[in-house]
């Protein structure tokens, strides 16, 4: 992609979304720009307290005028809660935050999530800024102004909607996470890919056999940001075309919890797209190739596809999904690669022969 072209791009996402999503291997100038642009004259940095994370807080926002205080927090999924959250507001008050002042936050999902979540009801809600981290954060969790945090009960229970002044992606950010937390990021930009086909999913073909050092992260990012970005534009209260982002997710979400969260979300999505690739096979509504392309795709990025859990515990907790209304499932399958249709009805029993094949690995009877 040329830097003509990723700018044209960017003004896209800004013109579609409302703020703009920023992508670069550094993006200490653009951060700089921006509060400045803003006349932002006070923020305070909230960030993930992991080494690599705070190093990067510390170094996007040092010098910029106006920050009054930097503040790390240990997270986690388990420290995504309603306590931290009171630690969050907490530490606000102490950094001398009031109704003016910007929140700057940094980190993964978790932070998105939750610092996103504390600026939305500091005083009421303060304006938001979030520097991504992680892959997940980058082309997933930061975009599209989804705040929150879990209950004993559940995850993301207790949130709200609240729309960031910008997202910032530091692409370079890329090669301190840990690979495990690479692959979280990669099977949500393969969802992606299968959403938007074309040129997006050929270059994952082509990349995947290549080290994650050699890839063009800032390309990649900003394509598969792009996807998300498109489709929240389209639908910002979750009515109808953003549920085209819950490709593979009925069976990952049945997944995780048949596993009691032992399967991870981004190993339980990658399931899932194969999942969805059987289930629209059997409905005849897909075609031998792009199944295979897709497995193929998910075999050379070292995502599972072969389930380590009985098919009826998973069927039984994919019940429990939240699409599941008026009694029924309804599921996000692919038609082709690049054309991905919401709200499809599918049989029990297709769903259960499907789950039966996954737990064996694919075979050239996958699509037989
Ligand atoms: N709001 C949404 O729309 C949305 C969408 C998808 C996911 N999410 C949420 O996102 C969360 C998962 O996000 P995640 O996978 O980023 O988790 P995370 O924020 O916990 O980050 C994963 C791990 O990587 C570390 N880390 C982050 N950036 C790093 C870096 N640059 N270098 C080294 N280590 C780094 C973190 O400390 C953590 O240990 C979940 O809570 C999920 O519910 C929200
Ligand atoms: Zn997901």
């Amino acid at each position: 992609m040329d830097p003509q072209e990723e700018d044209r791009i960017l003004i896209e996402i800004n013109r579609d979304l409302g703020y703009p999503i920023v992508t670069g291997p550094d993006l200490r100038a653009e951060l700089r720009a921006f509060l400045g642009d803003r006349d932002v004259r006070r923020f305070v940095v909230l960030c993930d307290a992991q080494a690599d994370v705070e190093r990067l807080a510390r170094r996007l926002t040092g010098g910029i005028p106006g920050r009054v205080g930097l503040l790390p927090f240990a997270l986690g999924e388990k420290r995504k809660s309603l306590a931290t959250l009171e630690r969050v507001l907490d530490g606000l008050i102490a950094a001398g935050a009031d109704r003016g002042t910007t929140v700057v936050g940094v980190g993964g999902g978790v932070a998105s999530d939750l610092f996103g979540f504390a600026a939305a009801t500091f005083m009421r809600g303060v304006p938001y800024v979030h520097v991504a981290t992680s892959l997940v954060a980058m082309v997933d969790a930061a975009i599209g102004g989804k705040t929150g945090v879990d209950l004993p009960s559940g995850k993301n229970l207790a949130g709200v909607f609240r729309d960031p002044l910008a997202v910032f992606a530091p692409t370079n950010a890329i090669e301190t996470l840990p690979f495990r937390h690479v692959r979280e990021g990669l099977a949500e930009t393969v969802k992606h890919g299968v959403i938007e086909g074309g040129d997006f999913f050929e270059s994952l073909e082509v990349l995947a056999p290549h080290p994650f050092s050699k890839w063009p992260w800032h390309a990649l990012v900003t394509d598969s940001a792009k996807v998300k970005t498109m489709i929240v534009a389209d639908d910002r209260t979750e009515r109808g075309a953003r549920e085209l982002l819950n490709l593979g997710h009925t069976f990952a979400h049945g997944i995780e919890r048949a596993s009691a969260f032992r399967i991870s979300h981004g190993a339980a999505v990658s399931l899932g797209l194969r999942a969805a690739g059987l289930l629209a096979l059997r409905a005849g509504r897909f075609s031998d190739v792009d199944h295979l392309r897709v497995l193929a795709l998910l075999a050379l990025l070292r995502l599972p596809m072969t389930m380590p859990l009985d098919p009826g515990p998973v069927f039984d907790a994919m019940q429990a999904d939240k699409k599941k209304r008026d009694g029924r499932l309804r599921f996000v399958l692919p038609n082709a690669i690049g054309d991905v249709e919401y709200g499809v009805e599918v049989p029990d029993r297709d769903v259960r022969a499907v789950l039966k094949r996954m737990t064996a690995p694919p075979t050239d009877a996958e699509v037989a």
